[in-house]
């Protein structure tokens, strides 16, 4: 009876331990023996990147590239960035392609975690080494007097790139300002380090002149303060005084109003709308929320798990939306004056970006797919000159 009971628990136990295996490989748990070997093959594969990105002396010829179009300020041409973890490779962003045209807005769309940080901090050359790394193609920003492959910048020369060609507004203006700077002082710093010419007259002058731009009434009172006595939105127009410093050719705004509330989020977009047409800069606009992109942008890129599956001018976008995703984000997004019960959820999650399917990411999520979505991953469709979706439903159309 004794020795039945042991084989019962022993048979239990083995099932147990069975069971929790097949669940790990469900859940793609990883042994240690493995993560182990995937830290080796990472670290072998970031050190070669980084040693090839802290080479001295690098000739220009190595960066230096020509734009597709010289219209464009910024060409992100098949980009893929990809974060070497433990766990395995996160393909943050995996075959980008879009323009930025000089003066206009690019709003860059979608879910939280599809890869629009990772995108924009990439063209910064900020995403986070070593683990993070630009490992295929180019990203072509354009200067005016010379073009630069951002993938293949030194880092020396990308200090003289960053705060002065181009510049970024983040989410979050508290955590980007120093809280024991006065407010005049960390603006007269940015304008001193890009322009040493400058007397400190000069300096005081400039930084007061873009504080009022930016909307700020008391531009002496603040001068003096500390970013802990400003409210968030006014944090936020300083912050965009600094982006504004040295007339960059490109500002990347990412999430710009999402940490304010909604009447401050207006006037801060009010602001850069203003902006835009008086200081004929690009603006990248990222944000998870499609009726900022509506009041701001001229052209839209919609991503999805680290790829754009649509990208066309606002009007083709608001106007004609043709991805089942697009559609899905626009009937999230409520609209003034419709009274409806409930606001659309796109059903299902965003695929586990370190495995990916084969097929087209959105499948499992889509209610409009197709025999042949069970294929391959679906091509980029041309639907006019600026108008292209990654989907089948219009590849059948196109045959037809
Ligand atoms: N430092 C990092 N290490 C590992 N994965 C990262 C890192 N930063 C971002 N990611 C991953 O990259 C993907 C894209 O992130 P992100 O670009 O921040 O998305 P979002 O569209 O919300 O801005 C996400 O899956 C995120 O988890
Ligand atoms: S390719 Fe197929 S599964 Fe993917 S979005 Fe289009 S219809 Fe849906
Ligand atoms: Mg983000």
């Amino acid at each position: 009876m004794s020795k039945n009971k042991f084989h019962l628990s022993a048979l239990t136990a083995v099932f147990k331990k069975k069971a929790v295996a097949i669940e790990a490989k469900k859940a793609h748990y990883i042994s240690g023996k493995e993560s182990r070997r995937i830290s080796r093959t990472n670290r072998r594969i970031t050190n070669r990147i980084e040693k090839e990105r802290k080479r001295k002396h690098v000739p220009e010829s190595e960066y230096l590239s020509v734009m597709r179009d010289p219209n464009n300020v910024v060409e992100f041409d098949n980009v893929h960035t990809y974060f070497f973890t433990d766990i395995g490779t996160v393909k943050a962003v995996d075959g980008v392609t879009f323009d930025v045209p000089i003066g206009k807005t690019v709003g860059v769309v979608g879910e939280s975690g599809c890869g629009k940080s990772v995108t924009s901090l990439s063209l910064m050359q900020l995403v986070q080494r070593p683990q993070g790394q630009t490992v295929e193609g180019e990203i072509r920003f354009n200067t005016g007097s010379k073009v630069y492959n951002i993938v293949k910048t030194p880092t020396s020369v990308m200090q003289t790139l960053r705060g002065n060609q181009m510049s970024m507004i983040f989410q979050e203006p508290m955590t980007s300002l120093n809280p024991v700077f006065r407010i005049g002082m960390q603006i007269n710093e940015v304008l001193e380090l890009h322009n040493p010419e400058m007397t400190k007259t000069e300096v005081k002058a400039k930084t007061i002149s873009l504080l009022e731009l930016v909307g700020i009434a008391n531009a002496e009172g603040v001068y003096k303060m500390y970013p802990h006595e400003l409210s968030g939105g006014m944090r936020q127009r300083v912050m965009i005084a600094i982006a504004l410093a040295c007339n960059p050719r490109i500002i990347i705004a990412d999430e710009p109003t999402t940490a304010l509330d909604v009447t401050i989020q207006a006037q801060i977009l009010g602001l850069l709308r203003e902006l835009k047409d008086k200081i004929n800069s690009s603006i990248m606009l990222i944000t998870h929320d499609l009726g900022v992109i509506a009041e701001m942008a001229d052209f839209v890129v919609v991503m999805y798990a680290g790829r754009i599956i649509e990208k066309g001018t606002a009007e083709e976008i608001f106007k004609n939306p043709l991805h089942p995703y697009t559609k899905g984000l626009l009937m999230s997004k409520p609209i003034v004056g419709k009274k409806i019960d409930r606001l659309y959820n796109i059903p299902g999650n965003v695929p586990n970006p370190i495995n990916m399917p084969d097929y087209c990411y959105f499948k499992d999520r889509c209610v409009k797919s197709i025999d042949v979505c069970n294929g391959q991953y679906p091509p980029m469709i041309k639907i006019s000159d600026t108008h292209y979706v990654a989907c089948y439903l219009y590849a059948a159309k196109e045959e037809k």
